[in-house]
């Protein structure tokens, strides 16, 4: 059964391999073919010339030089793509099926320096350095291959050095315009064609929600809204700030004034106004509207509760899709609530709240059950934090009579 919950997530990953390119190989998608070839080659012996602090991967040591980045970076979700939940899955799973367990390293842990075990044999990586393992989505998984530095343009678009490129650190930066590009993100948020699908749609189809909604065609691409300013935060469904920067969330009362007997009609609304693909994109978090009522003591009044979900629903064995109800870029769920109010002083309660790990909660309680093995404690911590995600994006009370 434990092996059955794996073999789940292991299928979801067949044929995640970067997406297939375009027809008209555009430079940005030549070099990003080469960039993000899976899975990354060693970066191999750093230029004789590098100090051992340009030689190095670690985020902290790009840090010494560049602090905002490595600051913003570190609150981001990118850097604990090892977090618990992932490592203790891995703990056995390097064992038992190896092959799986490196395919989930392609997306949580892409450089080479960061797998236990080289790709085609699965005998010990020569190149592994465990400090670096633990460390996520590290500074060099975007930015370094065969110890060069590779970025955006200038912010005025040049690309060129004005310095000659021996008396830079690192050896000066080879600029590219493919880092100001959706395609750039691609290969970890959108399975390929052939990857595993649900219901007829991918499970992780992020760039295709993108690419065919208005945002794409005016040319606001993923990293306009998750890196504002360049800044490396990449926050998304478990930011309540940047959940609301893309709703817009409204309230009516059908009438301003009720007597007991009447029946009020009130409606909650949030539409999809700044979100740049589905709301939200993953089968994993959901979201509830809802409307009850609460009486003068501030107790809700039971059997009033009405709820309206929006989330892909999904069997724990991915198996089967339940439901679809996620918005895309200008649609809009709405909660209609009706009732009969039989007495004066009561108020209409309406929220939206927002638990964005919900899968993995119910995923990780499975998990237990079954019996996680030596990544157990693992598990139990990630089980906590995915409770402890949850939060309310609007709540607002509106007074009857
Ligand atoms: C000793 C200081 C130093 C260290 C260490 C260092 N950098 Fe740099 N980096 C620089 C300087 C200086 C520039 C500006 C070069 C230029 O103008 O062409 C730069 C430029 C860059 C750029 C282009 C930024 C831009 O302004 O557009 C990137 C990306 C980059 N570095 C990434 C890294 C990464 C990743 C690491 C760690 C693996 C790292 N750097 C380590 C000093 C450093
Ligand atoms: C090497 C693979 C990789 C690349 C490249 C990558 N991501 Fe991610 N991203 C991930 C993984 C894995 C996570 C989940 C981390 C976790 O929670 O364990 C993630 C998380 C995120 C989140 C946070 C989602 C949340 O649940 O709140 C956002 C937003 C995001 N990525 C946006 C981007 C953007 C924009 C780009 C391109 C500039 C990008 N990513 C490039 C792998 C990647
Ligand atoms: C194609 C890239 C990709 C691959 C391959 C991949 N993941 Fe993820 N994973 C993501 C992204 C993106 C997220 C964040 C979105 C989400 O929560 O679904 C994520 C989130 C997670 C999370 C929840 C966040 C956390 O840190 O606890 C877990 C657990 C996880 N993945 C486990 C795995 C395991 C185990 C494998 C291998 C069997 C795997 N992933 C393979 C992209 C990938
Ligand atoms: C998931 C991929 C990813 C990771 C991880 C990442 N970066 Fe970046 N970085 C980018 C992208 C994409 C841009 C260009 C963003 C833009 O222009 O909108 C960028 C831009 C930069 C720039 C240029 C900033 C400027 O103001 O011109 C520097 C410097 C840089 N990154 C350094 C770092 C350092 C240091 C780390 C680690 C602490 C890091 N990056 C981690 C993707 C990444
Ligand atoms: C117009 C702004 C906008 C654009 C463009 C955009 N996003 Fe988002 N994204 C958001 C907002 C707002 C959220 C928070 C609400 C949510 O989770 O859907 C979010 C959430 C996310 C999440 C969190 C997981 C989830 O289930 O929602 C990921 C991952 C993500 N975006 C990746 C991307 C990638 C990759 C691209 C480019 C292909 C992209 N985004 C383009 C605004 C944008």
């Amino acid at each position: 059964m434990r092996s059955r919950l794996w073999l789940a997530l292991a299928l979801a990953l067949a044929g995640c391999a970067a997406a297939t390119s375009r027809a008209g190989l555009a430079p940005v998608e030549t070099f990003l073919a080469r960039h993000w070839r899976a899975p990354l080659a060693p970066q191999g012996p750093p230029p004789a010339r590098f100090s051992p602090l340009e030689a190095s991967l670690a985020p902290e040591a790009c840090g010494t030089c560049h602090p905002s980045q490595l600051a913003d970076w570190t609150t981001s979700l990118h850097s604990r793509s090892m977090g618990p939940g992932v490592a203790g899955q891995l703990v056995e799973m390097l064992e038992s099926d190896p092959g799986s367990a490196l395919s989930c390293l392609t997306c949580h842990a892409p450089l080479a320096e960061q797998a236990p075990r080289a790709p085609a044999a699965l005998e010990p990586n020569p190149a592994f350095d465990p400090a670096l393992a633990r460390r996520g989505i590290p500074c060099a998984a975007c930015h370094v291959r065969g110890h060069q530095r590779f970025g955006p343009p200038r912010r005025d678009g040049s690309l060129a050095s004005t310095a000659p490129r021996e008396t830079l650190p690192h050896g000066g930066v080879t600029r590219t315009p493919a880092y100001l590009a959706s395609e750039f993100c691609r290969g970890c948020h959108q399975f390929g064609r052939d990857g595993f699908a649900l219901g007829g749609k991918l499970l992780e189809d992020t760039y295709n929600e993108w690419k065919a909604n208005r945002f794409a065609r005016e040319g606001v691409q993923c990293q306009d809204c998750h890196m504002p300013d360049r800044r490396h935060l990449w926050r998304g469904i478990h930011d309540p700030e940047m959940v609301r920067s893309g709703l817009t969330i409204t309230t009516e009362a059908g009438a301003e004034r009720y007597r007991a007997g009447d029946t009020i009609s009130v409606t909650l609304t949030v539409e999809s106004t700044r979100v740049g693909h589905a709301f939200p994109t993953y089968v994993t978090p959901r979201v509830v509207l809802s409307a009850e009522l609460v009486d003068r003591a501030g107790e809700v009044v039971a059997g009033s509760r009405e709820e309206h979900v929006i989330a892909r629903e999904v069997t724990l064995d991915l198996e089967r899709e339940i439901a679809d109800t996620r918005l895309m870029p200008g649609q809009k769920a709405v909660l209609d609530y009706r009732r009969r109010v039989d007495r004066a002083g009561l108020r209409v309660r309406l929220s939206v709240v927002v638990y964005p790990d919900e899968f993995y909660t119910r995923f990780f309680e499975a998990l237990l059950a079954q019996g996680a093995g030596r990544g157990e404690a693992q598990i139990r911590e990630a089980l906590e934090a995915t409770r402890r995600s949850t939060f309310t994006v609007f709540e607002r009370d509106i007074p009857l009579t």
